[in-house]
């Protein structure tokens, strides 16, 4: 370990006001509409098409401006891109300085979070520590290779994770010494825009790291070229089968695809848990980040004979959550990302409640952009079609002999993700961690928060491809392990 002293960020303090004050100030500081985002390739041909950006918390509200790259700049971008010729341990060290640098603009970062994002303020923590922790553990890793670089690598983030996600797929392509092309989610420019300009002032060659901001139609130019040799992509299924498709037909069928998908995340709660506990871990699980994580526990399964006195206490902790302004910092949901995204997830709860379905609902401001953390009753996750990504928790009730089924209909939707158990019966505990396909299973906690280094974080089945996340087979995908010669 060439970094043996590596140590996770420690965050932030909200109740110290001299973490405080930076945020604050930061706040303060902030103009709305003057944020930027454009393209950051070597051609000086980047594209014109402008668009505004909203808050999700208030979309009358405009946070900044984003210049979209069009497809020929994808192109030209692939083109000029040039794998990182930098020895591992100085590659190291400028992932290592960028982490520093994250650290060092947080006020910043968490006001784009807050504001282009939506994400409350124990989220804009997370996110910041989960990138910079990206940073210092792949950096740690690169020094471990064996392979040589692959060459261009494509990068796909999602909106839910815009710094952390975006930040983790660049930093582990280059720290194996690959091009990056870096596609961030159409909806979070400007915090993807700050980040590439801080690992470029960090030393990241212009030509080793290019941004593209931009739709699906960037996305699909760029894994539609030749010349790219990987492409790591966090999003949806559907998504990911697509570009494994358009690997295979412009010739790069070979071409890694590292992929983490979606999930249709489960938890079971017997009769031996600890009902204060196990509300607190399914109320973070379901309504933490509005439900916008992959991670975020979708049904809940309880042993029949305690699931009326749970419930009862999942509502009234449900109640307790402050829905609203991200910006505050006793908010514990935020709003959903667009109204696309927000109509969607109305129209659901809206079928399931004239199915009388509705078991509880708490309260969100009426504004049109929040959902009320939601409970709805299911006779088990078979009836779940697809990922509703939101704060809808669904409850399903089992007996005691029904356990070994329960299993079976959690394997039975192919996702394999997250998964939660509580139970004090250890042997129990053993024979179901056994049996349940999921990349990430958490026993009597919550089954969100994934750490890096400690938690590698990754799916199963439909969830992904692997290799997990800051976990040590990551970058062993961003690398040749055959000895053929690196591009170009
Ligand atoms: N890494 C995130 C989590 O564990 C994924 O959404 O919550």
């Amino acid at each position: 370990d060439i970094f043996p002293g590596r140590r996770n960020s420690q965050g932030w303090d909200w109740t110290d006001p001299r973490d405080m004050d930076e945020i604050n100030t930061a706040r303060n500081n902030f103009r709305e509409g003057q944020s930027k985002a454009a393209p950051l390739i070597v051609s000086t041909k980047a594209g014109t098409d402008q668009r505004n950006i909203h808050a999700p918390a208030a979309p009358e509200d405009h946070v900044g401006t984003v210049h979209l790259a069009s497809a020929e700049d994808a192109v030209a971008a692939v083109k000029a891109a040039l794998p990182w010729s930098a020895p591992a341990p100085d590659r190291a060290a400028v992932l290592l300085k960028a982490a520093d640098l994250y650290e060092a603009n947080i006020g910043q970062i968490f006001a784009l979070l807050a504001r282009e994002a939506g994400k409350t303020m124990p989220d804009c923590i997370g996110e910041v520590r989960e990138a910079v922790d990206f940073l210092r553990y792949y950096a740690g890793e690169a020094g471990k290779l064996t392979g040589e670089a692959r060459g261009r690598f494509v990068c796909i983030s999602p909106w839910n994770f815009p710094l952390a996600i975006f930040t983790g797929q660049i930093a582990a392509a280059l720290a194996a010494g690959n091009a990056v092309l870096a596609k961030p989610a159409e909806q979070t420019p400007l915090i993807a825009h700050l980040a590439t300009s801080l690992l470029h002032e960090a030393g990241v060659p212009q030509e080793v790291l290019q941004l593209l901001p931009g739709g699906g139609d960037v996305g699909a130019e760029l894994t539609a070229q030749q010349l790219v040799d990987g492409v790591c992509f966090t999003g949806s299924t559907a998504t990911a089968m697509r570009i494994h498709q358009s690997l295979a037909q412009h010739g790069n069928a070979a071409a890694p695809l590292v992929a983490e998908t979606g999930g249709l995340n489960a938890m079971i709660v017997d009769s031996t848990a600890l009902p204060e506990q196990v509300t607190r871990d399914i109320v973070a699980s379901a309504f933490q980040s509005a439900g916008q994580r992959c991670s975020a526990l979708r049904c809940v399964y309880v042993q029949e004979d305690v699931a009326e006195g749970l419930i009862e206490m999942v509502r009234g902790a449900m109640d307790a959550l402050q829905v609203g302004d991200p910006w505050d910092v006793s908010t514990d949901v935020g709003p959903i990302i667009d109204a696309a995204a927000r109509e969607k997830i109305a129209g659901y709860i809206e079928a399931a409640r004239a199915e009388g379905r509705v078991l509880h609902e708490g309260q969100a401001p009426s504004n049109g952009t929040f959902i009320a953390p939601t409970m709805l009753r299911v006779d088990g996750i078979a009836q779940m079609k697809e990922e509703i990504f939101g704060p809808v928790l669904h409850v399903a009730t089992f007996k005691a002999h029904q356990l070994d089924d329960v299993i079976d209909q959690i394997n039975a939707t192919g996702y394999g993700l997250t998964f939660g158990l509580h139970s004090r019966i250890d042997d129990r505990v053993q024979s179901v961690v056994d049996r349940v396909h999921a990349g990430n299973v958490y026993v009597n906690r919550n089954q969100i928060g994934a750490v890096v280094g400690s938690q590698p974080f990754g799916g199963e089945g439909l969830s992904g491809t692997g290799p997990k996340a800051g976990g040590p087979l990551y970058l062993t995908k961003f690398t040749r392990s055959n000895g053929a010669p690196a591009l170009p």
